[in-house]
């Protein structure tokens, strides 16, 4: 069996760290699996991120090509060399967050071209947490809160991500509202096929 390549996908908070690193422990003990995630932690991923907090400021177009710039990276130095060693690759966010997020202002079919030549992923599991509680769980570590412009944003997002597990392989929404566990073995099921 080839290594696999695995994508978490969802809205802030609805718990890919926390099923990245359950998935990681659980598979295939005799090859290694690597966690990583996007942003990434590089000088690209540093930009995008001083961008979400404000601390720098770009415009929408320069921003997702630094998303996909930060992809493309990403892939060349991490997840290529690592799929090449033999490990499994699980990744906190890839393409698809370009997409549902992206696309709420800016062109989804010009957001689909610049991530085209990207790898698919083996399986990609959009964990499906209501909004609204992803935003309670949010407004508990943050200072000031836009609750409605928020909460309708995070539609938008939800629904951008159902549109794209209806026209994309292996792409599977789990409903991420459940204890960790019952997520947890949801996701190896459709693993196991
Ligand atoms: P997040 O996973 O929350 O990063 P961190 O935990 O390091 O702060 O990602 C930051 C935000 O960026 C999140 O709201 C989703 C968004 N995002 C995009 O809009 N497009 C993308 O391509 C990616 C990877 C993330």
């Amino acid at each position: 069996m080839r290594p696999l390549f695995i994508a978490f996908e969802g809205l802030d908070g609805s718990g890919q760290s926390t099923q990245a690193g359950l998935l990681a422990a659980s598979l295939n003990p005799s090859r290694k699996s690597i966690i990583t995630k996007e942003p990434t932690n590089n000088l690209i991923g540093g930009l995008i991120r001083a961008q979400l907090t404000k601390e720098w400021s770009t415009t929408q177009e320069c921003l997702q090509l630094l998303f996909a710039a930060d992809r493309a990276h990403h892939l060349e130095r991490v997840v290529e060399p690592a799929l090449a060693k033999g490990y499994n690759v699980i990744t906190d966010r890839y393409m698809f967050s370009s997409i549902a997020y992206g696309a709420v202002s800016a062109d989804r079919e010009w957001l689909k071209q610049i991530n085209s030549k990207f790898r698919m992923p083996d399986h990609t599991f959009f964990l499906d947490v209501p909004p609204e509680t992803c935003i309670s769980r949010m407004e508990k570590s943050r200072l000031e809160f836009e609750l409605f412009e928020q909460l309708d944003y995070l539609k938008k997002v939800r629904e951008n991500y159902i549109q794209l597990a209806k026209e994309t392989e292996n792409f599977h929404v789990i409903n991420g509202s459940r204890h960790k566990e019952e997520v947890h073995l949801d996701i190896l099921k459709a693993i196991e096929g």
